[in-house]
Protein backbone atom coordinates (compact mmCIF):
# COMPACT_ATOMS: atom_id res chain seq x y z
CA UNK A 1 0.00 0.00 0.00
CA UNK A 2 1.58 3.05 -0.40
CA UNK A 3 2.22 5.73 2.01
CA UNK A 4 -0.52 8.40 3.03
CA UNK A 5 1.57 11.20 2.67
CA UNK A 6 2.24 10.62 -1.19
CA UNK A 7 -1.45 10.55 -1.53
CA UNK A 8 -2.13 12.88 -3.92
CA UNK A 9 -4.61 15.63 -2.46
CA UNK A 10 -6.39 18.69 -3.53
CA UNK A 11 -8.22 20.94 -1.40
CA UNK A 12 -11.06 23.38 -3.17
CA UNK A 13 -12.14 26.29 -1.57
CA UNK A 14 -9.32 27.99 0.13
CA UNK A 15 -11.54 29.91 2.72
CA UNK A 16 -11.34 30.18 6.61
CA UNK A 17 -11.48 25.99 7.16
CA UNK A 18 -9.78 24.98 3.70
CA UNK A 19 -6.52 27.39 4.77
CA UNK A 20 -6.22 25.65 8.12
CA UNK A 21 -6.35 22.23 6.69
CA UNK A 22 -3.62 22.82 4.13
CA UNK A 23 -1.30 24.33 6.47
CA UNK A 24 -1.96 21.51 8.95
CA UNK A 25 -1.59 18.88 6.73
CA UNK A 26 1.14 20.92 4.87
CA UNK A 27 3.15 20.89 8.41
CA UNK A 28 3.41 16.74 7.79
CA UNK A 29 4.19 16.73 4.43
CA UNK A 30 1.27 16.58 2.75
CA UNK A 31 1.65 18.14 -0.52
CA UNK A 32 -1.70 19.95 -1.45
CA UNK A 33 -2.67 21.32 -4.35
CA UNK A 34 -5.63 24.12 -4.03
CA UNK A 35 -8.27 24.95 -6.20
CA UNK A 36 -9.96 28.34 -6.11
CA UNK A 37 -12.19 29.68 -8.19
CA UNK A 38 -10.48 33.43 -8.05
CA UNK A 39 -8.06 33.25 -10.33
CA UNK A 40 -6.25 36.00 -8.73
CA UNK A 41 -6.53 35.06 -5.13
CA UNK A 42 -4.78 31.51 -6.58
CA UNK A 43 -1.96 33.38 -8.26
CA UNK A 44 -1.55 35.43 -4.84
CA UNK A 45 -1.14 31.98 -2.68
CA UNK A 46 1.23 30.43 -5.12
CA UNK A 47 3.29 33.40 -4.56
CA UNK A 48 2.88 34.01 -1.27
CA UNK A 49 1.99 30.58 -0.10
CA UNK A 50 0.44 29.84 3.74
CA UNK A 51 0.71 31.37 6.66
CA UNK A 52 -1.31 29.81 9.72
CA UNK A 53 -1.58 31.96 13.20
CA UNK A 54 -2.09 29.72 16.24
CA UNK A 55 -1.51 32.14 19.44
CA UNK A 56 2.02 33.61 19.24
CA UNK A 57 3.23 30.86 16.69
CA UNK A 58 3.26 32.16 12.90
CA UNK A 59 3.63 29.63 10.48
CA UNK A 60 4.60 29.53 6.78
CA UNK A 61 3.58 26.85 4.06
CA UNK A 62 4.33 27.33 0.52
CA UNK A 63 1.12 26.22 -1.41
CA UNK A 64 0.04 24.89 -5.00
CA UNK A 65 -2.60 26.78 -6.14
CA UNK A 66 -4.95 27.25 -9.25
CA UNK A 67 -8.09 28.52 -10.73
CA UNK A 68 -7.25 25.90 -13.71
CA UNK A 69 -8.79 22.27 -12.34
CA UNK A 70 -7.27 20.75 -15.12
CA UNK A 71 -3.31 21.83 -13.73
CA UNK A 72 -4.47 19.34 -11.16
CA UNK A 73 -6.20 16.47 -12.75
CA UNK A 74 -6.86 13.02 -10.68
CA UNK A 75 -6.38 12.56 -7.49
CA UNK A 76 -6.54 10.44 -4.74
CA UNK A 77 -8.90 12.23 -1.81
CA UNK A 78 -10.28 16.18 -2.26
CA UNK A 79 -11.15 18.23 0.66
CA UNK A 80 -14.59 20.01 -0.36
CA UNK A 81 -14.22 23.31 1.78
CA UNK A 82 -16.62 25.65 0.07
CA UNK A 83 -19.30 26.80 1.76
CA UNK A 84 -22.64 25.61 0.87
CA UNK A 85 -23.96 28.28 -1.05
CA UNK A 86 -21.11 28.12 -3.59
CA UNK A 87 -21.13 23.73 -3.33
CA UNK A 88 -23.36 23.52 -7.11
CA UNK A 89 -20.76 25.64 -8.92
CA UNK A 90 -17.71 23.83 -7.11
CA UNK A 91 -18.80 20.35 -7.96
CA UNK A 92 -19.24 21.72 -11.49
CA UNK A 93 -15.31 22.69 -11.40
CA UNK A 94 -13.81 20.21 -9.91
CA UNK A 95 -14.65 17.15 -11.76
CA UNK A 96 -11.14 16.80 -13.65
CA UNK A 97 -10.08 15.91 -10.10
CA UNK A 98 -11.98 13.03 -9.89
CA UNK A 99 -11.75 9.33 -10.94
CA UNK A 100 -13.55 6.56 -9.53
CA UNK A 101 -10.96 6.09 -6.50
CA UNK A 102 -11.14 9.27 -5.43
CA UNK A 103 -12.58 10.08 -2.33
CA UNK A 104 -14.63 12.86 -1.95
CA UNK A 105 -14.59 14.75 1.98
CA UNK A 106 -17.30 17.44 1.88
CA UNK A 107 -16.97 19.96 4.77
CA UNK A 108 -19.99 22.07 5.02
CA UNK A 109 -21.90 23.34 8.03
CA UNK A 110 -25.67 22.86 7.66
CA UNK A 111 -27.55 20.43 6.09
CA UNK A 112 -28.64 22.43 2.37
CA UNK A 113 -25.16 20.14 0.78
CA UNK A 114 -26.51 17.28 1.10
CA UNK A 115 -28.98 16.84 -1.14
CA UNK A 116 -26.68 18.76 -3.59
CA UNK A 117 -24.29 16.49 -3.34
CA UNK A 118 -26.36 13.86 -3.60
CA UNK A 119 -27.62 14.71 -6.98
CA UNK A 120 -24.70 15.59 -8.38
CA UNK A 121 -23.92 12.12 -10.06
CA UNK A 122 -20.12 12.15 -9.10
CA UNK A 123 -18.40 9.20 -10.47
CA UNK A 124 -16.95 8.52 -6.81
CA UNK A 125 -17.45 7.86 -3.15
CA UNK A 126 -18.53 10.77 -0.85
CA UNK A 127 -17.81 11.35 2.48
CA UNK A 128 -18.91 13.87 5.00
CA UNK A 129 -16.69 15.58 7.86
CA UNK A 130 -18.38 17.62 10.41
CA UNK A 131 -16.47 19.41 12.25
CA UNK A 132 -16.41 21.96 15.11
CA UNK A 133 -12.90 23.61 14.87
CA UNK A 134 -12.90 26.77 14.45
CA UNK A 135 -10.90 28.65 11.96
CA UNK A 136 -10.43 32.57 11.05
CA UNK A 137 -9.54 34.07 7.43
CA UNK A 138 -7.47 36.89 8.44
CA UNK A 139 -6.36 37.67 4.76
CA UNK A 140 -6.08 36.27 1.56
CA UNK A 141 -4.25 32.43 2.33
CA UNK A 142 -3.69 33.47 6.02
CA UNK A 143 -5.78 31.65 8.46
CA UNK A 144 -6.24 32.11 12.50
CA UNK A 145 -6.23 28.58 14.45
CA UNK A 146 -10.07 29.62 16.16
CA UNK A 147 -10.23 26.74 18.63
CA UNK A 148 -10.15 22.77 19.01
CA UNK A 149 -13.15 20.76 18.13
CA UNK A 150 -13.67 17.28 17.40
CA UNK A 151 -14.50 16.04 13.78
CA UNK A 152 -16.51 13.22 12.69
CA UNK A 153 -16.38 11.61 8.71
CA UNK A 154 -19.10 8.97 7.54
CA UNK A 155 -20.44 8.23 4.23
CA UNK A 156 -23.21 9.14 2.30
CA UNK A 157 -22.13 7.46 -0.50
CA UNK A 158 -19.70 3.89 -1.37
CA UNK A 159 -19.03 3.39 -5.26
CA UNK A 160 -16.27 1.31 -4.48
CA UNK A 161 -15.18 -0.96 -1.06
CA UNK A 162 -11.91 0.72 -1.33
CA UNK A 163 -13.40 3.62 -0.14
CA UNK A 164 -13.93 2.19 3.44
CA UNK A 165 -9.72 1.94 4.15
CA UNK A 166 -9.32 5.24 2.30
CA UNK A 167 -11.21 6.85 4.68
CA UNK A 168 -10.03 5.18 7.56
CA UNK A 169 -6.34 5.97 6.39
CA UNK A 170 -8.20 9.64 5.98
CA UNK A 171 -9.00 9.83 9.47
CA UNK A 172 -5.63 8.67 10.44
CA UNK A 173 -3.92 11.10 8.47
CA UNK A 174 -5.79 13.74 10.17
CA UNK A 175 -4.48 12.84 13.29
CA UNK A 176 -1.16 12.61 12.65
CA UNK A 177 -2.18 16.59 12.41
CA UNK A 178 -3.06 17.06 15.28
CA UNK A 179 -6.84 16.85 15.31
CA UNK A 180 -9.36 14.72 16.39
CA UNK A 181 -10.93 12.40 14.16
CA UNK A 182 -12.38 9.31 14.10
CA UNK A 183 -14.65 7.39 11.33
CA UNK A 184 -18.46 7.60 12.50
CA UNK A 185 -21.19 4.81 11.13
CA UNK A 186 -24.31 7.29 12.74
CA UNK A 187 -22.69 10.69 9.90
CA UNK A 188 -26.19 11.62 10.21
CA UNK A 189 -26.84 12.03 13.85
CA UNK A 190 -23.62 13.62 13.60
CA UNK A 191 -24.72 16.10 10.76
CA UNK A 192 -28.11 16.99 12.74
CA UNK A 193 -25.81 17.13 15.96
CA UNK A 194 -23.20 19.54 14.63
CA UNK A 195 -26.53 21.35 13.01
CA UNK A 196 -28.02 22.22 16.61
CA UNK A 197 -24.85 23.80 17.60
CA UNK A 198 -24.56 25.92 14.57
CA UNK A 199 -28.19 26.70 14.69
CA UNK A 200 -27.18 28.23 18.43
CA UNK A 201 -23.85 30.13 17.30
CA UNK A 202 -23.83 31.24 13.89
CA UNK A 203 -26.92 33.65 13.23
CA UNK A 204 -26.78 35.14 16.54
CA UNK A 205 -22.75 35.68 16.20
CA UNK A 206 -23.83 37.41 12.73
CA UNK A 207 -26.29 39.62 14.58
CA UNK A 208 -24.52 40.76 17.57
CA UNK A 209 -21.29 41.35 15.13
CA UNK A 210 -19.62 39.34 18.02
CA UNK A 211 -17.07 36.69 18.74
CA UNK A 212 -18.26 32.71 19.94
CA UNK A 213 -17.50 33.42 23.16
CA UNK A 214 -19.21 36.65 23.39
CA UNK A 215 -22.74 34.97 22.79
CA UNK A 216 -22.20 33.46 26.96
CA UNK A 217 -22.06 37.31 28.39
CA UNK A 218 -25.18 38.18 26.78
CA UNK A 219 -28.07 37.24 28.67
CA UNK A 220 -30.90 37.63 25.83
CA UNK A 221 -28.43 35.88 22.95
CA UNK A 222 -27.95 33.36 25.63
CA UNK A 223 -32.08 33.03 25.72
CA UNK A 224 -32.04 32.85 21.92
CA UNK A 225 -29.70 30.41 21.53
CA UNK A 226 -31.40 27.99 23.99
CA UNK A 227 -34.75 28.21 22.66
CA UNK A 228 -33.16 27.79 19.17
CA UNK A 229 -31.25 24.97 19.60
CA UNK A 230 -34.37 23.35 21.63
CA UNK A 231 -36.84 23.92 18.94
CA UNK A 232 -33.96 22.49 16.05
CA UNK A 233 -33.76 19.47 18.78
CA UNK A 234 -37.26 18.90 18.59
CA UNK A 235 -37.41 18.61 14.66
CA UNK A 236 -34.48 16.38 14.70
CA UNK A 237 -35.90 14.22 17.06
CA UNK A 238 -39.36 14.05 15.12
CA UNK A 239 -37.52 12.48 12.56
CA UNK A 240 -36.18 10.03 14.62
CA UNK A 241 -32.83 11.33 14.92
CA UNK A 242 -30.46 10.06 17.60
CA UNK A 243 -29.52 13.52 19.09
CA UNK A 244 -27.38 13.86 21.91
CA UNK A 245 -28.14 14.64 25.40
CA UNK A 246 -28.17 18.37 26.38
CA UNK A 247 -27.44 19.83 22.46
CA UNK A 248 -27.51 23.11 24.73
CA UNK A 249 -24.76 22.29 26.72
CA UNK A 250 -23.25 21.28 23.71
CA UNK A 251 -23.40 24.52 22.15
CA UNK A 252 -22.21 26.32 25.06
CA UNK A 253 -19.08 24.62 25.53
CA UNK A 254 -18.47 24.81 21.36
CA UNK A 255 -18.27 28.71 22.41
CA UNK A 256 -16.22 28.28 24.87
CA UNK A 257 -13.96 25.63 23.11
CA UNK A 258 -13.97 28.58 20.28
CA UNK A 259 -14.51 31.77 22.44
CA UNK A 260 -12.37 33.77 20.66
CA UNK A 261 -13.14 32.69 16.55
CA UNK A 262 -15.78 34.59 14.51
CA UNK A 263 -17.81 32.08 13.34
CA UNK A 264 -18.59 31.51 9.51
CA UNK A 265 -21.08 33.45 9.46
CA UNK A 266 -20.18 36.63 11.04
CA UNK A 267 -16.64 36.06 8.30
CA UNK A 268 -19.34 36.20 6.03
CA UNK A 269 -21.46 38.88 7.11
CA UNK A 270 -18.33 41.14 7.03
CA UNK A 271 -17.17 40.02 3.98
CA UNK A 272 -21.37 41.31 2.26
CA UNK A 273 -20.90 37.15 1.15
CA UNK A 274 -23.88 35.20 1.24
CA UNK A 275 -24.07 33.15 4.34
CA UNK A 276 -25.14 29.77 5.48
CA UNK A 277 -28.30 30.60 6.72
CA UNK A 278 -30.44 28.73 4.62
CA UNK A 279 -29.09 25.46 5.34
CA UNK A 280 -28.92 26.19 9.08
CA UNK A 281 -31.67 27.97 10.35
CA UNK A 282 -33.37 27.68 7.26
CA UNK A 283 -33.31 24.02 7.26
CA UNK A 284 -34.60 23.55 10.26
CA UNK A 285 -37.75 26.11 10.12
CA UNK A 286 -38.45 24.04 6.63
CA UNK A 287 -38.55 20.89 8.42
CA UNK A 288 -40.14 22.47 11.18
CA UNK A 289 -42.79 23.60 8.89
CA UNK A 290 -42.92 20.00 7.11
CA UNK A 291 -43.73 18.61 10.39
CA UNK A 292 -46.04 20.89 11.75
CA UNK A 293 -43.56 21.89 14.46
CA UNK A 294 -43.42 25.08 15.79
CA UNK A 295 -39.91 27.50 15.17
CA UNK A 296 -40.45 31.26 16.13
CA UNK A 297 -37.02 31.48 16.86
CA UNK A 298 -35.47 29.73 14.13
CA UNK A 299 -37.70 32.33 12.41
CA UNK A 300 -36.84 35.21 13.71
CA UNK A 301 -32.93 34.26 13.04
CA UNK A 302 -33.21 33.13 9.64
CA UNK A 303 -35.43 36.87 9.11
CA UNK A 304 -32.98 38.86 10.81
CA UNK A 305 -29.74 37.38 8.99
CA UNK A 306 -31.30 37.51 5.02
CA UNK A 307 -32.78 40.97 6.45
CA UNK A 308 -28.44 41.64 6.68
CA UNK A 309 -27.52 39.73 3.41
CA UNK A 310 -30.36 41.93 1.73
CA UNK A 311 -28.73 45.17 2.83
CA UNK A 312 -25.16 44.32 1.78
CA UNK A 313 -23.81 47.26 -0.26
CA UNK A 314 -24.70 46.65 -4.18
CA UNK A 315 -21.48 44.85 -6.36
O1 LIG B 1 -19.36 27.79 11.48
C1 LIG B 1 -18.49 27.94 12.37
O2 LIG B 1 -17.93 29.01 12.59
C2 LIG B 1 -18.09 26.72 13.17
O3 LIG B 1 -18.88 25.64 12.74
C3 LIG B 1 -18.19 26.86 14.68
C4 LIG B 1 -17.97 25.49 15.31
C5 LIG B 1 -19.52 27.44 15.11
C6 LIG B 1 -17.06 27.69 15.25
O4 LIG B 1 -17.11 29.04 14.94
Amino acid sequence: MRDILSHRVAIVGPGALGCLLAASLGRIGVEIRVLDHDSQRAGLLRHSGLTLEQGERLEHFPIQATADPLRIGPVDLVLLCVKSPALGRALLSLRPLLTKSTLLLAWQNGIGHLPVLQEADLPCSVALAVTSLGANLVGPGRVRFGGEGATRFGFLRITQEEAKPALQETAALFRRAGFEVRVAEDIQAQVWNKLLVNVGINALTAIHGCENGALLDNPEALRLMRAAVLEAAEVALAQGIAVAPDPVARTIAVCRATAANISSMLQDVRQARQTEIEGINGAVLEEARRLGIPAPVNAKLFAAVRGMEQSYPPG
